[in-house]
């Protein structure tokens, strides 16, 4: 029986693999400055990324440290961790759709042990910079037991709801080849979410489920704000398709 016209065509979760767009790191944007602990920026940031996308770039980590640094404002944290925490946080780039993708902050961590100890860290501060790292991943499910693991988390999080939520979902959709959403039933409400065919799936696989696991009171209040945009944005664009 031949496929109906206009039919969503199968998409491959290998295709972010081959994709052109997948670039390499060369920092330029963030200066060690941008830092409290420069000398240790200098050093650190060359590793921050082994390849970038367009949601894990300099860009993400600029983001991210500053979020880092307004909830470390109100709630407290070590500079001496937040600062390596927070550059070498995504230093392993795993494809989304890969088996191995819940171990990138693991993986992430080991790399980051290895950094610091070549730069003479002592063995604890080591281990509560890769503890932040390890802890701060939605798909690797570890706890997060220091102050500074749950303000990286939350401020990573920030990333990945709001209006900047938004756009890394739909980049990293279109470079794996995803249909903005599904022309049959936008919402899914007849049908499984698949957020590896359509971009909009993501929003309820995912981004929505976020906004309620902040671990600090900063958090949850920047979250707050960017998580009415991201359902004002859902909702005005089903508004808009329909
Ligand atoms: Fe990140």
């Amino acid at each position: 029986m031949p496929s109906p016209p206009f039919a969503p065509r199968p998409r491959s979760p290998s295709a972010l693999l081959a994709n052109p767009a997948l670039r390499t790191y060369h920092p330029v944007a963030m200066q060690p400055d941008d830092f409290p602990r420069p000398d240790l920026a200098r050093a650190l940031l060359p590793h921050a990324f082994d390849k970038v996308d367009a949601a894990h770039d300099e860009g993400h980590l600029a983001r991210v440290w500053r979020n880092v640094a307004r909830i470390a404002a109100e709630e407290g944290g070590d500079a001496d961790i937040l600062v390596p925490a927070t550059i070498l946080h995504d230093c392993v780039w795993v494809d989304k759709a890969s088996p191995d993708r819940a171990q990138a902050s693991r993986m992430a961590a080991r790399k980051a042990e290895t950094l610091l100890a070549g730069l003479g860290w002592s063995a604890p501060a080591i281990a509560a910079v890769a503890h932040a790292i390890a802890a701060h991943s939605f798909s690797a499910g570890i706890p997060p037991e220091t102050l500074e693991a749950r303000i990286l988390r939350d401020a990573d999080r920030l990333d990945a709801i709001g209006f900047i939520g938004v756009a890394r979902c739909f980049a990293l959709a279109g470079a794996r080849g995803a249909a903005l959403y599904d022309p049959a039933d936008p919402a899914g409400a007849a049908r499984a979410a698949d957020d590896g065919a359509f971009a909009l799936d993501h929003f309820r696989t995912k981004l929505f489920t976020l906004e309620d696991g902040f671990l600090t009171g900063a958090g949850r209040r920047l979250a707050a704000t960017r998580a009415a945009r991201l359902h004002s944005f859902y909702d005005g664009l089903l508004d808009e398709i329909r």
